[in-house]
């Protein structure tokens, strides 16, 4: 069956998950996003790649980060943003979610990008919009690609590679669609060794991240590694949350600088946001000189301006 994501020419249609893209493409979107990111370097304030292009953003789950750097990205390539409001929309009245996508796709939108907490939203709505692109801005616990990316070129931009970089990722990893990105990306350019660490409870069915490996020790899962991300327990999709004390969360899964000295010396410290400080990173590291987090946070405006620009920009 062909992929519904690439086009009758090969091009990307859509960008719903990294898992399968290949090496060749995503090193492409990393490659369009350093170029970017150096033109407003060098003084650019807007470059007119999406004039007249219109994009809409359809949140269905709240967002800090994700949704304000595709609404800057695109506006800094000069597209239309409309900031879709589902409260006072008529999905309240019970319009299915393919109506609104088709409704606002007939006004003339060229993209919409996506959030939802049910795994799959976003590839259902590109099976059934008509020319809009659809960009997965996270689906449940499935895959958030831009991260994914965002994450890979703060990653390059300070081990200058991926291939052969050991990384470790912790916490609640089974609820994370960041880890599942973090490991397509990885994987297709060539991480030697991805280390799975957490809470028992957190961790993910093994089958579901082949070529990683689950590591049931924190200070084992740290051991020389280069790159270290913490994840936060995502409430919001555990149904029966343990009673977890968040102090003796903090004594036994947190990051702190003590347990970090486990990792390389010039080993970085990541996270996607958002932190809950204490609970599985100590502000100090956090705030330290390990952490990458802001970086991550302005490299997640030129992932983004890259995937807009590789599927509206023309060709
Ligand atoms: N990393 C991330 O997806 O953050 P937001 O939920 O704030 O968008």
């Amino acid at each position: 069956m062909s992929d519904p994501s690439i086009d009758a020419e090969g091009r990307l249609r859509h960008l719903i998950t990294l898992d399968g893209l290949g090496r060749a493409r995503i090193e492409g979107l990393l490659e369009r996003a350093v170029s970017l990111r150096a033109q407003f370097r060098a003084g650019a304030t807007s470059l007119p790649l999406l004039a007249g292009r219109t994009i809409v953003n359809l949140f269905f789950e709240a967002s800090t980060r994700t949704r304000t750097s595709f609404e800057l990205a695109a506006r800094r390539l000069g597209a239309t943003v409309v900031n879709f409001d589902i409260a006072s929309s008529s999905t309240s009245k019970g319009e299915t979610l393919e109506d609104t996508l088709a409704t606002i796709e007939a006004m003339g939108t060229d993209a919409f990008v996506v959030r939802h907490k049910e795994n799959g939203t976003p590839a259902r709505l590109a099976a059934h919009a008509r020319r809009a692109a659809i960009l997965n801005a996270g689906d449940g616990n499935r895959a958030h690609p831009t991260q994914g990316l965002l994450d890979l070129l703060t990653i390059r931009d300070h081990k200058q590679r991926i291939d052969g970089l050991t990384v470790a990722i912790c916490g609640d990893i089974r609820h994370s669609r960041v880890a599942r990105s973090a490991v397509h990306g990885r994987r297709a350019l060539g991480a030697a060794g991805i280390r799975l660490w957490g809470p028992a409870a957190l961790l993910p069915d093994p089958d579901e991240f082949p070529g990683c490996s689950l590591v049931d020790d924190f200070d084992a899962a740290l051991d020389d590694v280069d790159v270290i991300v913490m994840l936060r327990i995502q409430k919001e999709r555990i149904e029966h949350l343990p009673g977890l004390d968040e102090r003796e969360y903090f004594s036994r899964y947190g990051l702190d600088r003590a347990r970090l000295a486990r990792a390389k010396r010039d080993a970085i410290v990541m996270h996607p946001g958002p932190m809950n400080r204490g609970i599985e990173i100590a502000d100090e590291v956090a705030d330290g000189p390990r952490s990458v987090i802001l970086e991550q946070v302005a490299n997640g405006i030129h992932a983004r301006m890259a995937v807009l620009a590789e599927l509206l920009a023309p060709h």
